[in-house]
């Protein structure tokens, strides 16, 4: 990533940059929000603790995660899917706090998408070496609505190409605050993220969160 591709919108505002039709980068848009989020992560999080989901091919995922929201994104054995219900507990997911929607919402707006409603946010921690393959969100039945990523703790390098696994890899450092945004032409678009570098976060400590917010139905 090259410090041209970035313009910065004045003092009070962070950078952001285009990193493909439909695909934004908002630096450090979820800063604002920090101090409302992160207790709300920690309340889903104990009533929803993270785990290391099984792939269809029989793999257990690096990436721990769990979700909130009415629906969450789950992968066993027989694939992947969104559920209401934690396979876990037996419960419904945790409610998608208003700090969180509203957050999303926000980023989605300031890249072009109004509206934006997510049912599902799935939630990502990576601890040094975890990594997530090149993939695209293709679980939902709207494509209609963008994805909304949010990116916590220690930095991460994301990998962002095109519509086909082969295309080409952006690579841009993600850290703490940063939003990107992807829809429209680029929805589909594979991408994915690098092994993550061993670190301390002076927040979270030695590991990153992703949120992961999707319109589902
Ligand atoms: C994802 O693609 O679900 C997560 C991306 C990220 O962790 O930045
Ligand atoms: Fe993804």
């Amino acid at each position: 990533m090259t410090a041209d591709l970035f313009e910065s919108v004045g003092d009070t505002r962070p950078s952001r940059g285009v990193m493909a039709d439909g695909a934004v980068l908002l630096r450090g848009f979820a800063k604002p929000f920090e101090g409302e989020l992160l207790p709300a992560l920690r309340v889903i999080v104990k009533q929803a603790p993270f785990r290391h989901l099984i792939t269809p091919g029989g793999h257990r995922m690096s990436v721990a995660m769990t979700n909130c929201g009415s629906a969450g994104w789950v992968s066993d054995r027989t694939g992947y899917r969104y559920d209401a219900i934690d396979p876990e507990s037996k419960q419904p997911w945790p409610a998608m706090p208003p700090v969180l929607r509203m957050l999303a919402a926000r980023a989605a707006d300031d890249a072009g998408f109004n509206g934006f409603a997510p049912e599902a946010c799935l939630i990502n921690r990576y601890v040094p070496g975890a990594k997530l393959s090149l993939h695209q969100d293709r679980d939902e039945l709207d494509f209609a609505a963008p994805i909304v990523s949010v990116s916590l703790g220690l930095p991460a390098i994301f990998l962002f190409g095109g519509a086909k696994r082969a295309d080409k890899t952006a690579r841009y450092r993600l850290e703490h605050g940063d939003v990107v945004v992807w829809g429209g032409p680029s929805r589909l678009f594979f991408h994915g993220v690098a092994p993550l570098a061993d670190g301390e976060h002076p927040v979270l400590g030695r590991q990153r969160i992703n949120l992961t917010f999707r319109k589902v139905r």
